[in-house]
């Protein structure tokens, strides 16, 4: 290995959520590394859109990830079409914001555990489970957020204990499964621009507001994100596992 080879030249790399804003741009990161992709996300359509639009070589999945026991068959399907996949990138996820946190239901909870934790554990432990049968090594990188050291406020809390138990989970992931030589860290991003961080109502004083809270003065941006995650699924951080990159400008220090 040279010191700046990706090493990701014709792997196979599934990102999920991977249609959404942040999703999207680090798919095509992994693209523009010579990766293969498998593109996952609720909609065939624009999966394969996605899909497309990154080059032939790639292929789209549509899948509810919370279909939990369809989960296996969805990676032995990418298996299959693009051969073994080495990184698995965790990136779907859903927040729903209450007005406060008297009046989140148990639907609000389940919806949000559902998706952020219990399909990303479960589309983890079928990837990992490949790679251990076959004996290679590979990577997983998990989407937390600055929220999981912050707790969030108010209607966000929930998302954020979601979070929170996925930078938890990344780091028992990665000293459960370190001795098969696979890497699992997470992304923090801090307030990214994205319809996710939008609310019903917003004014421009508040995202002003928000903005003045964040050192580098500026929103996030999907693209903001991709350097940190390619590195972490390539060969130059094939020391690190278990960590987690803070990719916020400075919103959350640790
Ligand atoms: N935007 C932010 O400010 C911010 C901050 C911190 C962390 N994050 C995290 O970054 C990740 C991406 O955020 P984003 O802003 O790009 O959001 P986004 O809404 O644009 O993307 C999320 C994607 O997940 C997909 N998804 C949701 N439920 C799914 C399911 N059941 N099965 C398959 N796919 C499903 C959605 O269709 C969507 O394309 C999320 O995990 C989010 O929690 C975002």
């Amino acid at each position: 290995m040279t010191h700046l080879d990706w090493g990701l030249s014709g792997k196979t790399v599934i990102v999920t959520g991977a249609t959404g804003a942040i999703g999207r741009a680090v798919a095509q990161g992994f693209a523009e590394a010579g990766a293969t992709l498998a593109i996952v996300d609720l909609d065939q359509g624009q999966c394969n859109t996605t899909a497309l639009s990154l080059g032939l070589a790639h292929r789209g999945y549509g899948a509810d990830l919370r279909q939990i026991a369809q989960l296996p068959a969805l990676v032995a399907r990418i298996e299959s079409d693009l051969g073994l996949a080495t990184t698995l990138v965790n990136i779907a996820g859903v927040i729903l914001r209450t007005p406060d946190l008297f009046t989140v239901t148990e639907q609000d909870w389940d919806a949000q555990h559902d998706i952020n934790l219990k399909a990303l554990f479960f589309l983890t432990q079928a990837f990992a489970k490949r790679l251990a049968d076959s004996g290679v090594p590979g990577s997983v990188i998990n989407y937390s957020s600055q929220g999981a050291l912050s707790g969030g406020f108010g209607g966000s809390v929930v998302y954020n204990a979601t979070k929170g138990a996925i930078t938890t989970m990344t780091r028992g992931m990665a000293r459960s499964w370190a001795p098969l030589g696979i890497r699992v860290n997470a992304v923090a991003p801090g307030l990214v621009d994205t319809p996710m961080l939008k609310t019903p109502g917003q004014t421009a004083a508040e995202r002003d507001a928000m903005i003045q809270q964040i050192p580098m003065k500026r929103f996030g941006l999907p693209d903001d994100h991709v350097g940190a995650t390619v590195f972490l699924a390539s060969d130059m951080a094939g020391y690190m596992t278990g960590a987690m990159i803070n990719v916020s400008g400075g919103f959350l220090m640790y």
